[in-house]
């Protein structure tokens, strides 16, 4: 529930916004499945507040393209890790807020950098995934790909069922490119244009995740930021909520339905 008047305000303002829009982009981090019990990357409690892991080398070595390469066991195991936690997860309120909304508007798109899959699991079909998603596995030496519910079945590291090579997430690995497909589709839609911008539970660190919401407040286009914390594009935005993603998102939606015919 909003928490004060200033916040209600706030409220008030995006859904005036939204009911303004027809076309709407969600760009999502880790913070929108930490509503979910999921760890983020950084911050409190963050995957990557160790310095060093227990095997001696730094969490954005081990999850690396190289490493996986040259020793799949040490990626596997942190991956194995990142996978558990989805595991006793599900998807939360703002999964199913966004969602909900795609149903709604002529057009809308999620941008996540999450590899934990609840948002098409929540029921969203218009999901880049541009990080990818732990549960499709692809073989690193033929074209074998495989989608898996959890981990719990598979040999560390697996094997591919048909050529014997490592099989890996279709995810992306420290030091690796962005998949092109994916990238064309972000491209495609962000050409086409948005009328309204949310960014919703990221540090937006990288810039293919700043830059739609810096190119939007140049436009003039509406941008919500979803944060409890101040990010990079902060200063950029025309409303901030500080608040979490799941009761941010569900006190939006709800005061949009009550007063839109
Ligand atoms: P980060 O861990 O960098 O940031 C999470 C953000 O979520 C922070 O800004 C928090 O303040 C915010 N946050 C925490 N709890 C929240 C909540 N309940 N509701 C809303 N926001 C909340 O995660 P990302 O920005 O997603 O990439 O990280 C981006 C990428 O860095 C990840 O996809 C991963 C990592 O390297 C790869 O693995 C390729």
């Amino acid at each position: 529930m909003p928490a004060d008047q200033n916040t209600e305000e706030a409220i008030e303002r995006v859904v005036e916004l939204l009911r303004k829009s027809r076309s709407v982009l969600f760009i999502t981090g880790a913070g929108v499945s930490a509503d979910s019990g999921l760890p983020t990357y950084r911050g409190i409690g963050g995957l990557y507040n160790v310095e060093t892991t227990e095997d001696g080398i730094p969490i954005d070595e081990a999850l690396s393209g190289d490493v996986i390469e040259t020793r799949p066991e040490l990626t596997w195991k942190y991956l194995a890790q990142i996978e558990q936690a989805c595991r006793d997860a599900k998807y939360n309120r703002a999964h199913e807020v966004i969602a909900q909304m795609e149903g709604h508007f002529d057009r809308l798109w999620t941008l996540t950098q999450n590899v934990d899959g609840f948002h098409r699991q929540a029921g969203a079909r218009n999901v880049i995934d541009i990080h990818g998603d732990l549960h499709h596995l692809r073989c690193t030496d033929c074209s074998f790909w495989q989608a898996v519910e959890d981990y719990s079945s598979l040999a560390m590291p697996p094997h591919c069922p048909h050529c014997d090579a490592i099989l890996r997430p279709d995810v992306v690995l420290f030091g690796e490119l962005l998949p092109k497909e994916k990238l064309h589709v972000l491209y495609r839609e962000l050409y086409e244009g948005f009328d309204m911008v949310f960014s919703v539970g990221t540090s937006s660190l990288f810039p293919y995740i700043a830059e739609p919401v810096q190119m939007a407040a140049q436009r003039g286009i509406p941008t919500v930021e979803i944060n409890p914390d101040t990010t990079r594009i902060s200063h950029l935005v025309d409303v901030r909520l500080p608040l979490r993603a799941a009761p941010a998102l569900d006190a939006i939606w709800q005061r949009y339905r009550e007063t839109t015919p």
